[in-house]
């Protein structure tokens, strides 16, 4: 029997206590859950380092997670309360994200859950995002509606079981996250672009029409005319040597990169009959859009289940939380498991 075979043949636990590692971008993250309960979260981040670059650089990524991500399980075993000796699997990401900074973790936790004798659980890092949800409410249950929106990715997402999900539409060109990060480019803000744009913002008018990024009439969105149009909106009036308000273009730009998703995410649930909308993704933190899809889903009678912006940026616990579910479906990883660059959204990597 090879090892994700005796993984499947052992006996299994009903409130599994599972170790999740990430490692996909900037942030080295280990967190402990037993069952859905959060014992404990980690977020060792090399963010401040990469911003002198303005974006990440995946060398220093990847050295900044081999320096961190030793120190980072030990915290969360410690901090779960717990020996190593009682986790019950080790949940990885394998994928989508840089391929040197995902073989750090992907190689410490193997070792790990060889070590231990415990099974391996590859995650893919966008239904961690999609998971948090999960750890957020203990009660969620599916169907619902995923309102994904990260820096790679935006969706709206029938989720119609913990496994089984009906991409509803996505971004036909950028992400809502990477649309945050080339405004702020734009306006000369450090990175991250998206809290950068969201703290200026609360200083500015949202007075300036920007487009919607509405792409056709289905679920699909596009916010590439968005960026457009906040490039050409400044270049415009710095050419005509006009004064204009970065507040008023950050608040505006946020206005129209929020106001779809929130519209559309709700708008799927009544289509749906779904009873509760959830969000996930760094984008999901945007203190503008978190209010506005409180508004929208108690308007429309819709529960809305929100992680903690900590939980909705890259984390760990949401990495454990989707090994939870591939631990109850029996998926488990061989140590041949390899990362992965890219993922299509609703597929499987390519190994
Ligand atoms: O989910 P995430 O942490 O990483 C990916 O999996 O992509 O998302 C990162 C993206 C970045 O584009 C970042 O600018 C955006 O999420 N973001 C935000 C906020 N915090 C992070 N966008 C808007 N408002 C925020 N507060
Ligand atoms: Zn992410």
């Amino acid at each position: 029997m090879n090892y994700a075979q005796r993984a499947l043949a052992a006996p299994k636990k009903e409130e599994p206590v599972i170790l999740g590692i990430e490692s996909s971008c900037d942030e080295t993250a280990a967190a402990v859950i037993r069952g859905r309960e959060l014992l404990s979260s980690v977020i060792l981040s090399s963010a401040a380092e990469q911003a002198k670059y303005g974006g990440v650089v995946p060398e220093i990524a990847s050295r900044a997670h081999t320096d961190a991500i030793g120190e980072a399980v030990e915290q969360a075993v410690k901090g779960a309360g717990i020996t190593e000796r009682e986790l019950d699997a080790v949940a990885v990401t394998y994928g989508a994200g840089l391929l040197g900074a995902l073989l750090v973790g992907l190689s410490f936790a193997k070792a790990y859950a060889f070590a231990l004798g415990v099974p391996l659980i590859g995650v893919d890092h966008i239904r961690g995002h999609m998971a948090a949800a999960y750890l957020a409410d203990k009660a969620l249950e599916p169907p619902f509606i995923t309102l994904l929106a990260s820096g790679g990715h935006t969706a709206i997402i029938y989720t119609k079981s913990y496994t089984d999900f009906e991409i509803l539409g996505s971004t036909r060109d950028d992400a809502a996250g990477e649309a945050f990060d080339k405004a702020a480019r734009v306006l000369g803000l450090p990175y991250p672009g998206g809290p950068s744009i969201e703290k200026l913002a609360k200083q500015g008018r949202a007075s300036i029409p920007f487009p919607k990024m509405f792409s056709g009439g289905g679920y699909d969105f596009s916010y590439s005319g968005l960026k457009t149009a906040v490039i050409n909106y400044c270049h415009n009036m710095e050419q005509k040597g006009e004064n204009y308000s970065k507040a008023d273009v950050a608040a505006s730009f946020q206005s129209a990169a929020c106001g779809a998703l929130a519209e559309r995410a709700v708008a799927a649930a009544k289509k749906k009959g779904a009873a509760a909308v959830v969000a996930g993704g760094g984008v999901a933190a945007n203190g503008y859009l978190r209010e506005l899809l409180a508004n929208e889903c108690a308007k429309a009678g819709l529960k809305l289940v929100l992680p903690e912006k900590k939980f909705c940026t890259d984390n760990a616990a949401m990495i454990a939380a989707e090994g939870l579910i591939q631990y109850r479906a029996g998926n488990f990883a061989e140590l041949s498991l390899n990362a992965c660059a890219h993922i299509p959204l609703g597929k499987k990597g390519k190994q």
